[in-house]
């Protein structure tokens, strides 16, 4: 098994997406031989433009991951497999269940078996959610912290994140699921705010506009860069003994949103801060503070985040200001 990614065949799910596209981008980078599926789920984060670096050096296939023939044919060959392909909307996932149920779980599912039958040997590497542990008992949250989750989305990926490690224990597949915090930066879908409310605060700051701040926005959240992210997700996926357990990837830092807003205004010079109160659909939904303990990973795996807070927030709003027209309509 490989433990570089020169020469590495690779697919990543989900490829056109924020996580999938910047880890694309690293891994052309390293010299791996990559190839993307994704079915350009509407109001998703799939977009062309997130792999206009690299559009030549990826094979791009259109596909759904439920649809087994598919998968059948392109697990095969491949060293590592990034599972990344999901129903990642939380408000969505509330208001059309089935759906989610079928990309999160049947999706995984079908992955799994493909594999199986396959590909016994392929590493997948399964990125769940922090939502899986829903309310915050104690802050920060290991690993060991109770799971119940609050929304559908997480109880999808709770049930993903089992399937994989079932599949690892009893069929002797490979698989490492990591549960991952908020996490922003560049090629992040900026078209509506029912997910990565991060991004979406940079969006009203480089339109001028009022940030939209829930409550009195005291509430924590652990937000993660896309580069530190792109590292945990390498550095996981060679660190062969680590497979077969869950793992924390956050910051290890809260703040909250009125902090974060403040930040961005500031950083960005342009934009203010709003206070708005909770839609019923979002208090539904809203998990509380939460901080990941990321001991764990740091110890087994030897990752820790590198980007500040700030340096990170410079970096997405430099993207958009540059690239925003590819990602919304000014
Ligand atoms: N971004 C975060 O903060 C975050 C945090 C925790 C976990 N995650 C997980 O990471 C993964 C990637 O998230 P993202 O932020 O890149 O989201 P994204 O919306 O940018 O990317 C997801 C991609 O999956 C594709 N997709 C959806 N259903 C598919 C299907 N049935 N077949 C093929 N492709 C499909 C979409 O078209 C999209 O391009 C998701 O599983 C998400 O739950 C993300």
């Amino acid at each position: 098994m490989k433990t570089s990614f020169e020469n590495a065949n690779v697919l990543i799910t989900g490829g056109l997406g924020f996580i999938g596209s910047n880890l694309a981008i690293r891994l052309v980078k390293l010299g791996a031989q990559v190839t993307l599926v994704d079915n350009m789920l509407p109001r998703q984060g799939g977009n062309l433009f997130n792999i206009e670096p690299i559009k030549d050096n990826v094979h791009i296939n259109f596909s759904d991951i439920r649809n087994e023939l598919s998968m059948n044919y392109l697990v095969q060959g491949k060293d590592y497999i990034f599972h990344l392909a999901g129903q990642v909307n939380h408000v969505d996932s509330m208001r059309n269940p089935i759906k989610d149920l079928d990309i999160n779980c049947k999706g995984t599912l079908v992955l799994l078996e493909a594999c199986h039958h396959h590909n016994p040997d392929a590493r997948i590497i399964f990125a769940g959610t922090r939502g899986e542990y829903g309310k915050s008992v104690h802050i920060p949250v290991g690993e060991d912290h109770p799971t119940d989750p609050v929304g559908i989305y997480a109880i999808t990926n709770l049930t993903a994140e089992k399937m994989v490690l079932v599949y690892h224990r009893v069929k002797k597949l490979r698989g490492i699921c990591l549960r991952i915090t908020n996490t922003f930066g560049p090629r992040h879908q900026m078209m509506h705010d029912e997910y990565g409310v991060f991004n979406w605060f940079v969006r009203k700051a480089i339109d001028n506009d009022g940030i939209p701040v829930f409550g009195d926005g005291s509430i924590l959240r652990d937000f993660l860069f896309i580069e530190d992210l792109l590292d945990a997700l390498l550095l996981s996926a060679t660190t062969h003994t680590a497979y077969g357990e869950v793992y924390n990837v956050g910051s290890g830092q809260g703040i909250s949103f009125k902090e974060l807003a403040e930040k961005i205004v500031a950083i960005a010079g342009t934009g203010r801060v709003e206070f708005v109160p909770f839609t019923q659909e979002r208090k539904e939904v809203e998990p509380g503070d939460y901080v990941a303990d990321i001991r764990k990973i740091k110890n087994v795996i030897g990752w820790a985040p590198k980007t500040s807070l700030d340096e990170g927030i410079l970096r997405t709003i430099n993207f958009y200001r540059r690239y925003g027209e590819h990602y919304w309509k000014k």
